[in-house]
């Protein structure tokens, strides 16, 4: 019997095989939840987002369109949800999106105000418009992740608007853990080290930075996405039941060194 076991949540950000909320699906399932999931619309999309989901061993998902930038397709997708089980237990909001030609080296400062607005919007206002909507379905409590980077703390050249966007992230898991615990509905993120995904390569020097946490993280090695599913499914899970408004570290220790 798994962790999991009678939890059931909707799980928002699986493009491909890559994704990290492939990974997190993945270790959900193997606990015992029942996952459903969204794509990005578009037939496309939908292609392969169901392809990375029948890689992880669901035939038949349940499967909704959405753009997390439109308050009417959040509004469509939570009510359908509702509509058809009643209630959820947890969320995973693991999504992200910035202009990539704006993240690189050196262009920091010439950061458009539009390439701005929409990196935060659709990479930190998102949970918040996404926990607004899963809390009232969050009957007998519940649990949400979001999944950050250390760039939200420390300057990563070419993380640039995205660094700015995950501090808002990480500020807006604690506004959201200090309103929503009164429902016993906890709020968590994640700050995963590097994983090659389609989101992370369209950061400048990315191999670089994976190179740079083999030097210098105590574990000597990267993480893997599977790492990054597990904790998740933890801190989805009864057994963190005392933890909220927390941004857990699974970055091979990256985090903690000073040089
Ligand atoms: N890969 C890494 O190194 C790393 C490290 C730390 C944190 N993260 C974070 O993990 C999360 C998942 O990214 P990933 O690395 O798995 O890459 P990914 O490209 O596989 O996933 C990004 C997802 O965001 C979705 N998305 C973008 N705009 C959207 C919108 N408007 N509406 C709905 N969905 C939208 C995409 O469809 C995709 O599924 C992101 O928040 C990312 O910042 C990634």
């Amino acid at each position: 019997m798994g962790f999991m076991n009678g939890k059931r949540g909707l799980i928002v950000g699986i493009a491909n095989e890559h994704s990290i909320a492939t990974a997190i699906a993945q270790s959900l399932l193997r606990e015992g939840a029942q996952c459903l999931f969204t794509h990005l619309p578009g037939e496309k999309n939908e292609r392969r987002t169901r392809k990375a989901i029948e890689s992880i061993g669901i035939a038949d998902p349940w499967l909704a369109a959405m753009d997390a930038g439109s308050d009417q397709e959040l509004d469509a997708v939570f009510a359908k949800i509702g509509a058809e089980f009643g209630s959820i237990d947890f969320l995973v909001h693991c999504i992200a999106y910035a202009d990539k030609d704006w993240l690189k080296p050196e262009k920091f400062a010439g950061t458009p105000r539009a390439v701005f607005n929409t990196a935060l919007d659709l990479s930190a206002y998102t949970y918040i418009a996404m926990a607004n909507r899963a809390a009232p379905l969050m009957t007998n409590g519940g649990s949400m992740i979001a999944l950050s980077y250390l760039g939200a703390e420390r300057a990563v050249p070419g993380y640039n608007a995205m660094g700015v966007a995950k501090a808002a992230l990480e500020a807006s898991t604690r506004y959201l853990a200090m309103e929503l615990g009164a429902k016993n509905i906890r709020v968590n993120a994640v700050s995963a080290g590097p994983v090659r995904t389609m989101s992370a390569m369209a950061v400048g020097g990315f191999s670089e930075i994976l190179d740079w946490v083999v030097k210098k993280a105590p574990l000597k090695r990267n993480i893997t996405a599977t790492e990054v599913g597990d904790a998740s499914a933890f801190l989805l899970s009864s057994l963190s039941s005392g933890i909220t408004g927390q941004v857990v570290y699974v970055d091979s220790g990256y985090s903690i060194m000073g040089l």
